[in-house]
């Protein structure tokens, strides 16, 4: 008998269009000799699955069912592909575990934690793992951390605290570009990031759990002629190499599948993640930015490359996530 396993794609904000990129690729590789797929869209003025002849059926939101045709559906787990809210933020977690049902992605902490970059760092911080020194400005209090962000070393980085896509966000490298930077990023968030800048390579690392073991995927180095990895760098051709496997001594990629692992483990993520790093040189070790727990999934995204970098398919890849949320089903 073939599981039967909801796909959700779309989401509520920006990063939906990326979430349908990432459904071309993972619908057409995840194996349909073994599960039965039914495609979700969540969008925000509904949750409904298309049938082949284009009739769009409502979820049923008690229970996540759908009835076709007179015939009610329900599901043994469920693969995400939301990149942002509400399937990378948590909530969608919260509200599948409260209908018992297994997913891919992370838990609803761990996906609510990471969501948030500042949040993130801190965690790190405490389980050892070297990230930037930040500030944390919110919009409604800020002048004592904005005084702090004022004598941190230059140059600096100014995101918003919960965005992606490197939307908003500014590298400072004069003091009178402090302010301007800030109002760029609280146009897109309450909350904001100053970090000091940590200079160095630029590496991404996929991982994900298969069976009971955690799997590193080949490191990808992130090369842009930007002033650095910007909204520009990651969608208009041209401005970015992604070079996977990364040309490393093995010392140094030994390193970086070293901390991942960690964090992985630190973060208790499941599914797979893709960590961004940025190896310092001088001291010999690599910094974390952040942890995305939704990576991109089209044809051309770091994760699939490092997929077939390492000689797996995608259809083994997406099993082996699947195979993991199934092993988790709840006995009741
Ligand atoms: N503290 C930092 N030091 C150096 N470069 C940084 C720093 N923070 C961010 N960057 C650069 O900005 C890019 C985007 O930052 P990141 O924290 O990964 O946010 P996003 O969610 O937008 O990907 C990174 O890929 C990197 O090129
Ligand atoms: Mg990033």
């Amino acid at each position: 008998m073939k599981r039967v396993i909801a796909f959700v794609t779309g989401g509520y904000s920006g990063e939906a269009v990326v979430s349908y990129k990432s459904a071309i690729t993972m619908e057409a590789e995840v194996d349909k000799s073994i599960y039965d797929i039914y495609r979700i869209d969540i969008t925000p003025d509904a949750w409904f699955h298309k049938t082949k002849d284009g009739k769009k059926i409502p979820v049923d939101k008690n229970d996540f069912s759908l009835l076709i045709d007179g015939k009610k559906i329900t599901f043994e787990a469920v693969l995400i592909g939301i990149h942002g809210t509400p399937g990378e933020d948590g909530k969608l977690q919260g509200y599948f575990d409260l209908m018992n049902l297994p997913y891919t992605t992370c838990n609803a902490a761990t996906s609510a934690l990471t969501f948030n970059k500042r949040y993130t760092v801190a965690v790190a911080a405490f389980a050892g793992i070297r990230v930037s020194h930040s500030v944390h400005l919110f919009k409604q209090d800020n002048t004592e951390a904005t005084a702090l962000a004022d004598r941190m070393k230059l140059p600096l980085f100014v995101k918003p605290n919960n965005g992606g896509s490197s939307i908003g966000m500014s590298k400072v490298n004069r003091r009178e570009d402090l302010a301007p930077a800030l109002q760029k990023a609280f146009r897109e968030d309450d909350q904001v990031l100053v970090e000091e800048f940590i200079s160095g390579r630029e590496f991404t690392v996929g991982v994900f759990r298969n069976g009971k073991e955690i799997i590193i995927l080949p490191i990808t180095e992130v090369k842009t002629s930007k002033d650095f990895f910007d909204f520009e760098a990651k969608y208009s051709p041209g401005f970015t190499d992604e070079i996977t496997p990364a040309a490393l001594e093995e010392s140094v990629a030994e390193k970086i599948r070293r901390t991942a692992k960690k964090i992985y483990q630190v973060f208790n993520c499941s599914g797979v993640v893709r960590i961004d790093m940025i190896y310092n040189e001088a001291q010999g070790e690599p910094y974390m930015l952040e942890i995305n727990t939704v990576p991109g999934q089209t044809a051309a995204s770091v994760v699939p490359q490092q997929v077939r970098a390492m000689g797996w398919t995608l259809k083994q890849f997406y099993s082996a996530l699947i195979e993991v949320a199934l092993s988790r089903t709840k006995k009741s």
